[in-house]
């Protein structure tokens, strides 16, 4: 059984990609395998506007894969290729939507929060859990987390191992949006095509410039900011987007 399904036109929307985890024997527990296929899977999409990621009913993903590293050494976890892997999603350029039903835990939290935005099912349950199992978060856990919600909450959380429910993870800033479970592919999707429908050189410019607003200073993020608002003008999606407004029509991005 393969790690991940892909559908490159999900519903039939050429600019749409969906990537559903399917380890449903270990609730879409991550190993490392499965993030070379999540990752060789977005690099090889050219024409691609927006994507979702997501898992089961029951769960987004459980985690890291327990079975897989439980005997692991600290130079097997050195000298695996997950570190790259990381990196490489995050050089993605165009959208990402983590799309997240039932368990969303340790490193599948983590995936969830390396993308760009989480819609959530009412029944969602987040955390890191790792405090559970004696170790800790490996991905981002303390970092993203402590980004999106502040110390103390951070420190709540990750020290206890408790879920926290999909409303909390709204108020949080956690989720950007939450669904009626049954509803949440149709939600998120209504989501993704809004995004498709934008410019993507305008849409990869802001997801740049708001993931390095946590890498800088204000400043320096003012200042690239600024740079992607000027680069917008060589491209011929701003000029389609500014004359269709003025012509009162629809703009057709091409993407350049
Ligand atoms: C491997 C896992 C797994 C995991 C669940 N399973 N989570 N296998 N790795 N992370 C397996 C179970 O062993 C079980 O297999 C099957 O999936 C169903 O799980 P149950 O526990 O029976 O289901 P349930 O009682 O509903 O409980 C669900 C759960 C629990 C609360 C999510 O499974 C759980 O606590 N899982 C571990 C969560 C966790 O600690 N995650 C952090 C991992 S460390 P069998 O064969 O018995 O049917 C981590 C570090 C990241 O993520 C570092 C960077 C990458």
């Amino acid at each position: 059984m393969s790690n991940i399904i892909v559908t490159p036109s999900y519903r039939d929307h050429r600019g749409i990609g969906l990537i559903q985890l399917n380890r449903p024997n270990v609730l879409n527990a991550l190993n490392t395998e499965t993030l070379v296929d999540i990752v060789e899977t977005l690099e090889s999409w050219s024409d691609i506007r927006a994507v979702i990621i997501t898992g089961s009913d029951k769960a987004f993903s459980a985690g890291a894969d327990i079975k897989k590293m439980a005997e692991a050494s600290a130079m097997d976890q050195l000298l695996d290729q997950r570190e790259k892997l990381w990196k490489r999603f995050s050089m993605i350029r165009y959208p990402i939507i983590a799309a997240v039903n039932g368990f969303c835990l340790g490193g599948g939290h983590e995936l969830a929060m390396s993308c760009d935005l989480i819609i959530a099912g009412d029944k969602a349950k987040f955390g890191q859990p790792e405090i559970n199992i004696g170790t800790v978060p490996g991905a981002g856990g303390t970092q993203r987390f402590t980004k999106a919600m502040g110390k103390s909450k951070a420190m709540y959380y990750a020290l206890t191992g408790e879920m926290i429910n999909a409303a909390e993870a709204r108020e949080l800033g956690l989720v950007a949006k939450v669904v009626p479970a049954s509803t949440l592919m149709q939600e998120t999707f209504v989501v993704a095509k809004r995004i498709a429908s934008k410019s993507p050189v305008a849409s990869s410019l802001i997801k740049e410039s708001i993931n390095q607003s946590f890498e800088m200073s204000l400043s320096q993020g003012l200042m690239l900011e600024r740079r992607n608002f000027y680069l917008t003008f060589a491209s011929d999606d701003q000029k389609e987007g500014m004359n269709a407004f003025l012509e009162k029509r629809t703009p057709d991005y091409k993407g350049n």
